[in-house]
């Protein structure tokens, strides 16, 4: 709870592509790594919850503030998260349709998973794509997101019901809004590398124990 000197993050939008790169490989830390090993995240990721710390007069990381909105998932989730990914990459359908149900997605049929895996793809997108480039490459960056949440939405109504699950609304949201900070920060990364990279040696069973001693040595557990 101590006070943390830094920057606004959008002081470095006419920083060094170097610096902003930079900036955003420790925003992806910052938020995949508490997922991905203890099933934690920080929910509300925009920018006046970042700012930029400074070591010798550069950008060095990031000060994560404002823990209004912590959300700890279940191990199992944090495998659907991943599971998906791995799916959608291999184009293997049954393991997609699985990652759904794990996320907690009912009420599915053909033509909702068609609906979700437009979703996915876009949400996904920069992760799946091995090479250097910017969230947005090339769309226009007002409208990211847009025409997707616009069609999903809608398509999602006509041939519903489906059940959403919550986990899905902070996931949806997290990933737009740091989305949104690499557009910002016009980020170009090997997002795909970086991913992969975190993901190579992740388990389930080490999320839950991981999970289960932080949550303990906090006195968060009955
Ligand atoms: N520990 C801290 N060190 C430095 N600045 C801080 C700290 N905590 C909060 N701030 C500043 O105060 C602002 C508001 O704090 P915080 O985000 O916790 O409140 P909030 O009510 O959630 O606001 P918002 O709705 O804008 O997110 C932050 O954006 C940041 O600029
Ligand atoms: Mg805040």
């Amino acid at each position: 709870m101590q006070w943390l000197e830094g920057r606004k993050i959008l002081d470095f939008k006419s920083s060094d592509q170097t610096v902003r790169n930079h900036l955003a490989t420790a925003m992806f830390r910052a938020w995949w790594h508490p997922f991905s090993r203890f099933g934690v995240i920080h929910g509300d990721p925009h920018l006046g919850n970042y700012t930029v710390f400074e070591e010798a007069g550069e950008a060095s990381g990031i000060n994560l503030l404002d823990y209004g909105c912590i959300r700890i998932f279940p191990a199992k989730f944090v495998g659907g998260v991943v599971d998906l990914y791995r799916g959608l990459l291999s184009n293997d359908r049954d393991r997609i349709v699985h990652a759904y149900e794990t996320w907690g997605f009912r009420g599915l049929n053909a033509e909702v998973i068609d609906i979700l895996n437009l979703w996915a793809r876009f949400i996904y997108a920069p992760l799946l794509d091995d090479r250097t480039r910017t969230v947005a490459d090339g769309l226009n960056p007002g409208e990211y997101g847009r025409k997707e949440a616009f069609t999903v939405h809608k398509a999602l109504k006509e041939k519903g019901p489906v059940t959403i699950p919550r986990e899905f609304v902070f996931m949806d949201r997290a990933a737009i809004g740091l989305g949104g900070v690499f557009l910002h920060l016009d980020a170009e990364l090997n997002f795909y590398r970086l991913f992969n990279e975190a993901i190579d040696s992740f388990s389930i069973d080490e999320v839950a124990k991981k999970q289960s001693v932080a949550l303990q040595s906090i006195g968060l557990v009955a």
